[in-house]
């Protein structure tokens, strides 16, 4: 009997080394240690045994039946990695190939240069703030040190929406900076955020559109000067243009809000009618700012003998058109489909300074 047992063992040894695949091990299994399998069926049979026979036949049948499981189970781990390598080299994906370009939608230029100033921005440590389009007079002018009669109001074509009860004028906002007062509402310095948004002019006309984009940047801190809005535009611009050195220079200006005020320069060449951001004889204006006002820091209850710091205003059609080159501003606003599957960008292409910014 123990013959048979060990010939037994043999035979199914041999048929788990000849298993090619998981299916025919998995029969190999059942023929064995299934409820009706080879092995199972001896142990059914013990009871069946004189006692004196029952132990020791018994005791040899479990080693065969283990040795069997073991066999069984190291036989399943060598056709599980088998199949794996197959599989493995059959499907190879090359993960570097690109994403394939199934959108057919565009981002415009407008929401890229703006992700892409908030990209750079972000990095430099300032968060996005926002506030409504819809303001009132304190926010877009009074706090801002343009006090009612004040020549600037003028220059800013406001449209006004109708009175209220209490005879107070809504208006669109003018410009971004009027999320500076709301900030320094609500927020303690030190500061550093950036407000981009839609803004209102009444105004039309080759180079002016009724709602066109600002980038507004406000830094609070105790010892900022002048030296830190210098470094933190150069830094921004060329970021932004993606050139190492930006020739950048102020000139004097004057807005209610800054003083001192300038606007910015980039240097750039226009050699054959194209204008390249960067080295070259030649000046672009891009940018409005200065030293946040004593007054604007009152007005928001901060005392101006602690705190100080600089903003700056940019005008985000300006920036699109003079990196993408884009010719003509109205075009921004035409929604022809043509124009924006041209100028647009791949929704899923994030900018960012370490992957690119476009
Ligand atoms: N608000 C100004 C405008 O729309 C732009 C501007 C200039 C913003 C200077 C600023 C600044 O923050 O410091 O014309």
């Amino acid at each position: 009997m123990t013959n048979d047992l060990d010939q037994l063992r043999d035979e199914l040894l041999a048929s788990i080394d000849v298993a090619s695949d998981l299916a025919a091990l998995e029969t190999v299994r059942v023929g064995a240690l299934g409820k009706k399998g080879t092995i199972s069926q001896r142990m059914q049979g013990l009871g069946s045994l004189p006692p004196s026979d029952r132990k020791t036949f018994g005791q040899h049948l479990n080693l065969v039946k283990s040795s069997i499981a073991e066999a069984i189970n190291a036989k399943r781990i060598l056709l599980e990695s088998a199949q794996l390598d197959a599989k493995l080299s059959d499907e190879s994906i090359d993960v570097s190939l690109p994403v394939r370009p199934t959108e057919l939608g565009r981002l415009h230029p407008i929401t890229q240069t703006i992700d892409e100033a908030v990209a750079i921005l972000g990095e430099m440590g300032f968060v996005v703030a926002e506030g409504p389009e819809i303001e009132d007079d304190f926010h877009n002018f009074t706090a801002l040190n343009i006090p009612p009669e004040h020549p600037a109001r003028q220059m800013h074509d406001t449209f006004y929406l109708p009175e209220k009860e209490d005879g107070s004028r809504p208006v669109l906002r003018t410009h971004t900076s009027p999320v500076q007062i709301r900030t320094l509402e609500a927020v303690k310095p030190p500061l550093r955020v950036i407000a981009p948004g839609r803004t209102y002019r009444c105004d039309s006309d080759m180079t002016h559109t009724p709602m066109f984009h600002q980038i507004e940047g406000l830094v609070i801190d105790k010892e900022t000067h002048f030296g830190h809005l210098k470094g933190c535009l150069l830094n921004f611009l060329a970021a932004f243009f993606e050139v190492e050195e930006l020739p950048l220079r102020f000139r004097p200006s004057f807005f209610p809000f800054t003083e001192p005020s300038a606007e910015a320069d980039i240097g750039c060449s226009r050699d054959g009618g194209e204008i390249q951001i960067g080295g070259g004889e030649d000046w672009l204006e891009i940018l409005g700012c200065g030293m946040v006002h004593n007054n604007v820091l009152s007005a928001c209850g901060i005392d101006p003998d602690e705190y100080q710091g600089f903003a700056f205003g940019l005008g985000v059609e300006r920036m699109a058109m003079l990196k993408y080159g884009i010719p003509d501003l109205r075009t921004f606003f035409d929604a022809d489909l043509r124009w924006l599957k041209h100028h647009g960008f791949m929704p899923l292409e994030t900018p960012s300074l370490v992957r690119g910014l476009s």
